[in-house]
């Protein structure tokens, strides 16, 4: 079997994978160039690749597979090691939304496990599954970081912050209804595609988007404040811890 320009022959048997059409490889050997660009070391480089073919697909194909191991002098063994080690790393097809629900032990506990039921029965769809007109996708997904506004759901990574199963029907249906659909941080959603490309380091070129990015909200800042020893808003405005090194030389 021949092997297209730039592949490696390891003597492995290759992958079952066609090659990206040529107008799509080029275009994306261009892409991949410039990221691979700012690495020290080619191979540094795989994650915003894996990212990269992510975007083109919705998920990480045979396909990206081959053409990342290619653009990487990678093996095909050692890219498929790493995209399934990332949870991030879609195996399967993602919808234009890729919902996210947060079944960790916290979300769990204040609704996620009944937010992730009552979704999968509203959208007749299982996990990592997608609905049948292609806009919704759903994972349960572990600790987002966002503990202190659970149960959270995501939305292409996108935070949907103290949901709960009406909450989470009502954000799915917009969804589907193609109706413009705000996270509670963060910027504006795009598609699941368009997401992946940014991840993989190319500009968010929305008008404004990148200022919507907003900062930690209180929940977030309450443990820094405390730390601080300082009174948290609505307190009678007494300290509630010290700070580390209060009365000390330190
Ligand atoms: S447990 Fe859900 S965000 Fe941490």
């Amino acid at each position: 079997m021949s092997n297209s320009p730039g592949s490696v022959e390891l003597g492995l048997p290759a992958l079952p994978a066609r090659p990206y059409p040529p107008q799509v490889h080029d275009r994306l050997a261009a892409d991949a160039r410039e990221l691979i660009a700012r690495y020290p070391v080619v191979r540094s480089a795989l994650l915003p690749l894996l990212h990269l073919v992510q975007a083109e697909e919705g998920y990480v194909s045979a396909t990206g597979i081959r053409f990342c191991a290619e653009q990487l002098e990678l093996t095909t063994a050692e890219v498929s090691a790493v995209a399934t080690f990332y949870t991030m790393y879609r195996r399967r097809p993602a919808g234009t939304y890729h919902v996210g629900v947060c079944t960790n032990t916290l979300c769990a506990v204040l609704g996620g496990d009944q937010i992730f039921a009552e979704l999968k029965q509203h959208l007749g769809i299982e996990n990592n599954e997608t609905t049948e007109d292609g806009e919704v996708s759903i994972e349960h997904i572990e600790c987002n970081a966002a503990c202190d506004y659970a149960p959270v759901v995501m939305v292409n990574w996108e935070f949907f912050d103290n949901q709960t199963p009406e909450s989470a029907r009502q954000l799915v249906d917009q969804l589907r209804e193609g109706r413009e659909v705000r996270p509670t941080r963060g910027a504006r959603l795009c598609s699941f595609k368009e997401t992946a490309r940014m991840l993989a380091g190319f500009p968010d070129e929305r008008d404004g988007a990148v200022d919507e990015s907003g900062a930690g909200g209180a929940p977030s800042l309450a443990g820094l404040r405390l730390a601080r020893g300082e009174a948290l808003p609505g307190t009678s405005g007494t300290k509630v811890v010290s700070p580390r090194h209060e009365g000390t030389d330190a």
